[in-house]
């Protein structure tokens, strides 16, 4: 099997923070899906757990994504983000403009730090060790070298984008993969330049353009997955339709009972408290979707485009939220299709969506 030919059409997105787990992962292969787990947060020892949990529940081929970290980012990143002291202090006043709400749920803002938080390196070694199907990348591009090495241990490379250009440029580094990731996406929008406004156009049109271009860039065969408020099998279609071989689906699992979402966060998603997404920096520093919160109504426009950094300083605020079963202060990812989530099982939902 590789990307290019998953039965269903159907891969379970990498949901960082909880909801990818084994089980899920293991669930969506054997219904003739794909699964990724979600590597990023994770220590390389929780990381390597995970991989190994899933080889004990299924023998069906599954991928990892990583979050790669701006030192080993390829991508020509614009210049003019925040950086040195005034990157700190901006982190720094953020931080106390949370000083409040921290205290309400009996919690105070974290250390702010810097550079990778991930284990980048570690995490490679593992994946490349455990020889698994496929590795996506999410925040950036990773040097020709990475890719080589993964193509040399039969691991399919896929990065994340979120336009043309970014497009070119993981064509160009010798990705196997695309995954296209539209507007409409639950969870931090994977631009390869963080400081960058991802493109809004429509994601069948955009994997159309991105077909077109690995077609005249790369006509070997690159897959294309293609992300982004899909919930039904119309949508589902329709992505395909227009180049994609397979849809990657997050916020339609969310609720199923094999994903490890929170109690606090399957109540916001499935209640009637919220009434629509928006895209914030309040959470991490880098752009994601999410249900609108009085919180993310609060911090969005303070909040400095500084990833890790902001996300260290939220944490604790988010853990005892959702520890107190408070959605409140817990980042609510959830993709414009979330009104369809539903908890049933992982493989109803991969049947309803496949091809
Ligand atoms: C809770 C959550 C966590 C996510 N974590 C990751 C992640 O760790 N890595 C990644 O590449 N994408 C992540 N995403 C984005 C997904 O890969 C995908 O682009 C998105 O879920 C598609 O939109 P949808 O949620 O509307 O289906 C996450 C999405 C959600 C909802």
């Amino acid at each position: 099997m590789t990307l290019r030919t998953i039965d269903t059409g159907v891969v379970a997105a990498p949901m960082a923070g909880g909801p990818s787990t084994p089980d899920l992962v293991a669930t969506v292969g054997e219904a003739g899906g794909f699964g990724f787990l979600a590597g990023g947060y994770l220590t390389t020892e929780q990381l390597a757990a995970q991989v190994a949990g899933v080889w004990d529940l299924s023998s069906c081929p599954f991928g990892v994504n990583l979050f790669v970290p701006d030192i080993a980012n390829r991508y020509a990143v614009r210049p003019g983000g925040l950086a040195g002291a005034d990157r700190a202090a901006a982190v720094t006043a953020y931080g106390q403009s949370l000083l409040d709400e921290a205290a309400a749920v009996g919690a105070q803002p974290g250390d702010p730090r810097p550079g990778d938080t991930d284990e980048w390196e570690r995490k490679l070694d593992l994946v490349v060790r455990e020889r698994v199907a496929a590795v996506s990348f999410t925040f950036g591009l990773p040097s020709a070298a990475v890719l080589g090495e993964l193509r040399r241990a039969g691991i399919e490379s896929v990065v994340t984008v979120t336009d043309l250009d970014e497009a070119r440029a993981a064509l160009d580094a010798g990705v196997d993969g695309l995954c296209v990731q539209g507007a409409e996406a639950g969870g931090h929008r994977g631009t390869l330049d963080p400081t960058a406004v991802p493109d809004g156009s429509d994601l069948v049109e955009l994997v159309a353009q991105v077909r077109r271009l690995a077609a005249e860039a790369r006509p070997d065969d690159v897959a294309i997955l293609a992300a982004g408020g899909i919930a039904t099998r119309e949508r589902a279609d329709a992505v395909r339709a227009a180049g994609a071989d397979a849809v990657q689906v997050g916020t339609a699992l969310l609720l199923t009972p094999e994903a490890g979402t929170g109690l606090a966060y399957r109540r916001a998603l499935g209640g009637a408290a919220y009434d629509s997404t928006t895209v914030t920096r309040a959470f991490s520093g880098r752009l994601g979707r999410c249900l609108e919160t009085d919180f993310v109504r609060r911090h969005d426009e303070e909040a400095p485009a500084a990833y890790p950094e902001v996300h260290h300083v939220t944490v604790p605020l988010r853990r005892a939220s959702a520890l107190a079963e408070r959605p409140d202060l817990v980042a609510l990812w959830a993709g414009t299709g979330w009104r369809s989530a539903r908890p049933v099982p992982a493989a109803t939902v991969v049947a309803g969506l496949s091809r």
